[in-house]
């Protein structure tokens, strides 16, 4: 089998993921921050080193700053909903995830905020100058993708994270497709929250994730409940990150998450990127040369997240998927990939798309198999 779906969860995990996981569910799967005795505390610094390493990926100085979630559509909803007030504009793109546009559709349909739409090109390329008309007196957030999941668009975060800073707005960031590949700095990028998933390029499993929240800033927590400290308090307390994770934590998963952020480090983010790209560059070059096949975002030679969506005439992107799962072995991605305003973005929203996401296990052989697969269905 070849797996070529790593842009909506990476596989295989490094083998060292598995067995952390495993170690932890069978010593040590205390509740951590809930008690003194060897075994939670044991479960804490489990969870406490794995924030160490996703703040310092981050560049984020002080790890009580980031808080960890279940996936980044819990970040995300945390970081939109926590900081939105009645009257606040936001100003995001045409290339988001649903786990960007919902929450924000949720608040502008109830009448709390307002909300515009920058446009991305139809080749998927966004300007970050285009944002500046956008920008009005009560503008209080722009919530923008580092990189798209469809057309693989790489944001210029640090250009946007520039002019936020210029009007003083608050940048949100969502890293699903970067986090792990690219480097991200949300000093030098002025980023204000940053949403990232577990179990895309950091290698850990699903069921994790988490939110950067800037030390200015103070969001209302999603959720109130159990903390382990302060329980005198009727509120949720004000320290970091007890605020924002109410409830028993997913310790075997940040485990694993743990792990994966530990095999980034040995392995290198630039030896990652150079692969990824390289396999990226060949892929998108051979499904250019093949007669009836249309590709999708930036042009060649233009910067992309490992990631290349495609179609062939005269077929509908789920025939596509289904005959390269079926007569082929390959996993790859096809419809809408929950982001149908890029679709229209790119003119492919009546078709969908066959995505091929690329992740640092994959091979030339596994690039070599898909062209090869596409040539025959497209011939
Ligand atoms: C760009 C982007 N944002 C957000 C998400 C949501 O991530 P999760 O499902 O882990 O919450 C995804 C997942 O596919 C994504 O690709």
């Amino acid at each position: 089998m070849i797996y070529l779906d790593n842009a909506a969860s990476s596989y295989p995990k490094p083998t060292h993921v598995i067995t952390a996981m495993e170690a932890c569910i069978r010593d040590y799967a205390a509740n951590p921050g809930r008690g003194t005795h060897q075994l939670a505390m044991r479960a804490s610094r489990t969870l406490f080193e794995a924030r160490s390493k996703a703040a310092k990926l981050f560049g984020i100085k002080n790890c009580d700053n980031v808080a960890f979630t279940k996936n980044a559509t819990e970040a995300l909803n945390l970081g939109i909903k926590g900081l939105l007030q009645r009257g606040d504009h936001v100003i995001t793109s045409t290339l988001e995830h649903n786990s960007v546009r919902r929450p924000l559709e949720f608040l502008h349909k109830q009448g709390l905020i307002e909300l515009t739409y920058v446009p991305a090109d139809a080749q998927g390329r966004f300007y970050a100058e285009d944002i500046r008309p956008a920008i009005r007196d009560n503008t209080r957030l722009i919530a923008v993708t580092h990189g798209s999941n469809l057309t693989g668009t790489l944001m210029p975060i640090a250009e946007i994270g520039q002019i936020a800073k210029e009007h003083g707005i608050v940048l949100l960031v969502d890293v699903c497709q970067t986090a792990g590949v690219y480097p991200i700095d949300v000093e030098a990028m002025n980023i204000g929250l940053l949403a990232f998933t577990g179990h895309k390029s950091l290698y850990g499993p699903q069921g994790t994730g988490g939110l950067y929240i800037h030390p200015d800033l103070d969001l209302v927590p999603l959720m109130q409940g159990g903390t382990g400290g302060y329980s005198e308090w009727v509120e949720m307390p004000m320290t970091r990150p007890d605020r924002y994770e109410a409830g028993t934590p997913n310790t075997v998963g940040f485990a694993g998450l743990l792990a994966g952020l530990t095999f980034l480090e040995e392995t290198g983010l630039a030896n990652i990127r150079a692969h990824e790209e390289a396999l990226t560059t060949v892929l998108h070059q051979g499904l250019l040369e093949i007669p009836g096949v249309e590709v999708y975002g930036p042009p060649l030679g233009e910067a992309r997240v490992p990631i290349v969506s495609f179609t062939i005439a005269g077929f509908e992107s789920h025939e596509i998927g289904f005959i390269l799962d079926k007569n082929y072995n390959i996993c790859v991605r096809s419809g809408l990939h929950c982001a149908p305003l890029a679709h229209e973005t790119v003119g492919s929203i009546e078709h969908g798309l066959v995505r091929v996401s690329i992740g640092y296990f994959n091979t030339a052989e596994d690039i070599d198999a898909i062209l090869q697969a596409v040539r025959e269905i497209a011939g």
